[in-house]
């Protein structure tokens, strides 16, 4: 196959690439190298230059799409801006890249008849669902609103049941869950999701959402201060910074290694099924930002003070895990790598580059600036 990936040259794209050449097909990057991703860096790493067809240019030109279809059988569109925080206030970029980027794909193939394409696989989110499914004891399984501002000043963290405001239990979220985004990113994902299935259906191209939690492992990027909690903190505890965590700490995620979700891409590439569908990728693991913080600290000599803020930002969730019983029933997906093997490749591999800790100061000074960071860190 050959096979189109936009934002290629980033992190799952390079990782999806190195699986699908070993498995014969020809991959085309469109990518353009987007500074906050790539810092300086234009270059392909050294192993993929010369095995992947690389077009420079960005998805919000209409022509770059018009020279990038032809030859293709498969596009995974992974090209994205992917700030949670970052995204509550750059947000006309946000809709531009996000959206109107992947409008103009559809754009394309909608007046292009014989475009040959037989599968997209598009990059969803998590963040599609916000608060996520709970359990309440009277009410079953609830989706709560996303939290208001009040609340976490008062440091009420914990989403309470929408239907007796009783407390309730994260529970791992399936598929089934209302789209609920508490952040402007999380929007432009659900409806790039939407699109993608839309039109899979009018165009008759079986399209996949894949709806990743948090990914990492090896080769993500190290400089974009907006995204990537394990980035951000090993670089402060790398040179001893202090590490400032929001809320109380005991917000969990979903961390799910990059060979798993490139192992479930490719079952999506490759899936016989030609219906349209959208499916979680996790690790099914809840880790708190506390264990986090800790098990970075302690990988680099415990040299950081680990300082519990209270402090909130827009736009983030509480708890995240993923509910994984369709994966594994539609891409026979299983996660492999448990998050203490996986922090451990990671760590290993960041140690090798120059801690990257500006960024990270001025997009907090952003937030604030803009109203959209709470309580002193
Ligand atoms: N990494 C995660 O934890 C995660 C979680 C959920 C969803 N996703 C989604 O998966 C996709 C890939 O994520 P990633 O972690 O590899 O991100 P990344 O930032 O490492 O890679 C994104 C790539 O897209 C390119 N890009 C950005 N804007 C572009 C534009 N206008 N035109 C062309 N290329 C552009 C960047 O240069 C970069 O190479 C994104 O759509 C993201 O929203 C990622």
């Amino acid at each position: 196959m050959n096979v189109l990936i936009t934002g290629g040259a980033g992190f799952i794209g390079t990782r999806l690439a190195r699986a699908l050449l070993l498995e014969g097909d020809s991959v085309t990057f469109l990518d353009n190298f987007s500074p906050q991703v790539h810092g300086s860096n234009t270059q392909l790493p050294v192993d993929l230059q010369t095995s992947v067809r690389l077009i420079r240019g960005d998805v919000r030109d209409e022509s770059i799409w018009a020279s990038a279809l032809p030859g293709h059988q498969v596009i995974v569109h992974l090209a994205a801006e992917t700030g949670t925080g970052q995204s509550m206030y750059e947000v006309a970029k946000y809709e531009q890249v996000n959206l109107a980027g992947t409008a103009l794909l559809y754009d394309r193939l909608a007046k292009q008849p014989g475009h040959g394409i037989e599968r997209i696989v598009v990059a969803s989110s998590r963040a599609i669902y916000g608060e996520g499914a709970y359990t309440c004891s009277s009410h079953g399984m609830i989706f709560p609103q996303p939290r208001a501002s009040a609340e976490k000043k008062a440091g009420l963290f914990d989403p309470l049941c929408p239907i007796c405001a009783a407390p309730c239990t994260s529970v791992p979220t399936p598929e089934t869950a209302p789209f609920q985004p508490s952040s402007f990113y999380g929007l432009t994902k659900q409806v790039q999701e939407q699109m993608s299935l839309l039109f899979g259906e009018v165009l008759g191209i079986p399209s996949v959402a894949m709806r990743y939690q948090n990914v990492y492992g090896p080769g993500q990027s190290l400089k974009n201060p907006y995204t990537g909690i394990l980035a951000i903190f090993s670089n402060l505890a790398r040179v001893g910074a202090e590490i400032n965590i929001f809320e109380d700490g005991e917000e969990s995620r979903d961390f799910v290694y990059i060979d798993d979700v490139v192992r479930a891409t490719v079952a999506a590439i490759q899936s016989p099924d030609t219906t349209s569908f959208a499916v979680n990728v996790g690790s099914n693991e809840r880790t708190t930002v506390m264990q986090v913080a800790q098990a970075v600290n302690r990988y680099f000599g415990e040299k950081s003070n680990i300082h519990i803020s209270g402090a909130f930002r827009e736009g983030d969730i509480r708890h995240g895990v993923a509910d994984l019983n369709r994966a594994r029933d539609v891409l026979a997906y299983q996660p492999s790598v448990q998050f203490e093997h996986g922090l451990h490749n990671f760590l290993a591999w960041a140690e090798e580059s120059e801690p990257e800790l500006k960024g990270y100061e001025r997009s907090l000074d952003e937030m604030r600036q803009r109203g959209l960071l709470h309580g002193c860190i």
